[in-house]
């Protein structure tokens, strides 16, 4: 096969590539989703079904998905059409990009309201507004700018514009040069939140609620009624993590998958996959290590939700030396980190745009952008005008909604559907070629895709709905065991 060309140009080498993967991958959810679900589902067992899931789904769909997009070289809904074509099978394999379309959609309308917030905390920190404050000043703090949609609105709307101007003009064109420098700068802050962390006198209780697990919390779901706490099987958390391991990679929806079509062709497949995955899951995991124990120092509630990071940081801002600049600058890297990611979560949409109805770049950008910012009303409103009951299906509001449906179900149906057609669909000689690895490596990731990523996947996906809990106690009682 002769080599394909992107339209949309190419990264100028392959550490721009690892580069922009990574400003893609690390993001709000690192920093800010991993450490909220991690206090809401209970810690260490959370967090080993998440690493698991990380190694076991995570690197075999990132490398099947970096695979088909340095392949097919258009976006993902071209390529995965162009690519069933040369492979002689269903173009309905096409909805695999139809769906990550949808998906960057929905989850950008979201992350840009978190983002807004992240914008609007640079201020706070550059005004010295957290100095001195205690957990229940900052809770106020907090609370108030959630409760102002007006705010919430200007914010979500800066950072949606922030995001257009990039992806119009290009990814190349400005996204190189600051994942470059802002990536090493934001994990030399979270060291220095780490640092903060132990001299808390609470680092150790935060490790432990880390990694220490209790898998009775993750299999179960406990309440406590009348005093007593009653458990019963429940398969949410796990597929929360799952979720999350999709979400926070940036697989599923072809973010990583158009970013491929703009790969050079020498960069390494696997090692691109594992380098990546172990960035994002070591920035997760030293959020995780400075917030926990400033959680357990404060007596703050590790489950309290969505607002974690923006309770608990602030904290130390307040308190330590520098304060003030440590504050300030973490919060302009959270908002880069954001920035990076959201550009990818609209990058296939755009591709397809450019690729299909001949749009500019600019006018394709500006296209998506209003819409989904017009979506993310409804997630501004979940935190005050809609966060009554009367607002709330299955006890979730608009943004719960819309998180649990893009990060939870359609990332990892997106990622079971790219495993079977990597592993299935494709004839092993195309993704051989493709991959151009040792043989042994080769073998491995082939018996992943085909078998233990889908069958992972389809796993979760039946626990959490209740299947799997039926089949094993017909089994159990088929087989005697009752
Ligand atoms: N990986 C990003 C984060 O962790 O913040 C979010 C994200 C970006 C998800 C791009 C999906 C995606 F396609």
């Amino acid at each position: 096969m002769t080599e394909k060309i992107s339209i949309h140009g190419q990264w100028s080498s392959r550490l721009a590539f690892i580069l922009a993967a990574t400003g893609s991958a690390v993001g709000l959810g690192n920093i800010w989703k991993f450490p909220y679900i991690t206090g809401e589902n209970g810690g260490g067992a959370f967090v080993a079904v998440y690493l698991v899931c990380i190694a076991i789904v995570g690197i075999p769909v990132m490398m099947a998905e970096i695979m088909l997009g340095r392949r097919g070289r258009q976006s993902p809904i071209n390529t995965m059409t162009s690519l069933a074509r040369e492979e002689g099978v269903s173009r309905a394999w096409s909805l695999i990009g139809w769906g990550g379309v949808l998906a960057g959609f929905f989850i950008l309308s979201y992350y840009s309201v978190i983002a807004g917030w992240a914008l609007a905390y640079v201020m706070r920190a550059l005004g010295g507004a957290f100095n001195g404050l205690d957990a229940k000043g900052v809770q106020g703090l907090f609370g108030a700018l959630v409760g102002d949609p007006e705010r919430l609105l200007a914010w979500h709307t800066l950072f949606m514009l922030m995001s257009m101007m990039v992806v119009a003009r290009g990814v190349r064109a400005g996204l190189e040069k600051a994942v470059t420098y802002l990536m090493p700068m934001l994990f030399i802050l979270l060291l220095v939140l780490v640092g903060f962390a132990m001299t808390t006198g609470y680092f150790m209780k935060g490790l432990d609620f880390l990694f220490h697990p209790d898998f009775n919390r993750v299999f179960h779901e406990c309440k406590t009624v009348a005093g007593i706490e009653q458990c019963e099987l429940s398969g949410s958390p796990v597929l929360v993590a799952l979720g999350h391991a999709f979400f926070t990679l940036s697989l599923g929806m072809g973010a990583i998958m158009v970013y491929c079509s703009y790969m050079p062709r020498q960069a390494s497949i696997a090692r691109s996959a594992i380098l990546i995955a172990v960035l994002d899951t070591l920035v997760a995991l030293l959020a995780g290590m400075a917030i926990f124990p400033i959680v357990f120092a404060n007596g703050l509630e590790p489950g309290s939700g969505p607002g974690l990071i923006f309770q608990t940081l602030p904290l130390a801002f307040g308190t330590m030396p520098w304060g003030q600049l440590v504050g300030t600058l973490f919060f302009v890297l959270l908002v880069f980190a954001a920035w990076t990611s959201a550009i990818s979560l609209i990058e296939p949409a755009v591709a397809w745009l450019v690729e299909n109805q001949g749009m500019t770049r600019v006018r394709a950008s500006a296209w998506i952008g209003v819409t989904t910012w017009l979506l993310g009303l409804g997630s501004i409103f979940s935190f005050n005008l809609w966060s009554g009951d009367g607002y709330k299906l299955f006890g979730k509001t608009f943004f719960d909604l819309l998180d649990y449906l893009a990060a939870n179900i359609m990332l990892p149906l997106g990622g079971l559907l790219i495993a079977i057609f990597a592993g299935w669909a494709m004839r092993r000689q195309s993704s051989e070629d493709e991959f151009s690895m040792q043989p042994g490596p080769y073998r491995l990731w082939r018996w992943l895709i085909r078998y233990v990523s889908p069958l992972a996947v389809i796993l979760v996906f039946l626990n959490a709905t209740g299947i799997l809990a039926l089949v094993v106690t017909r089994l159990k009682f088929v087989s005697g065991g009752y």
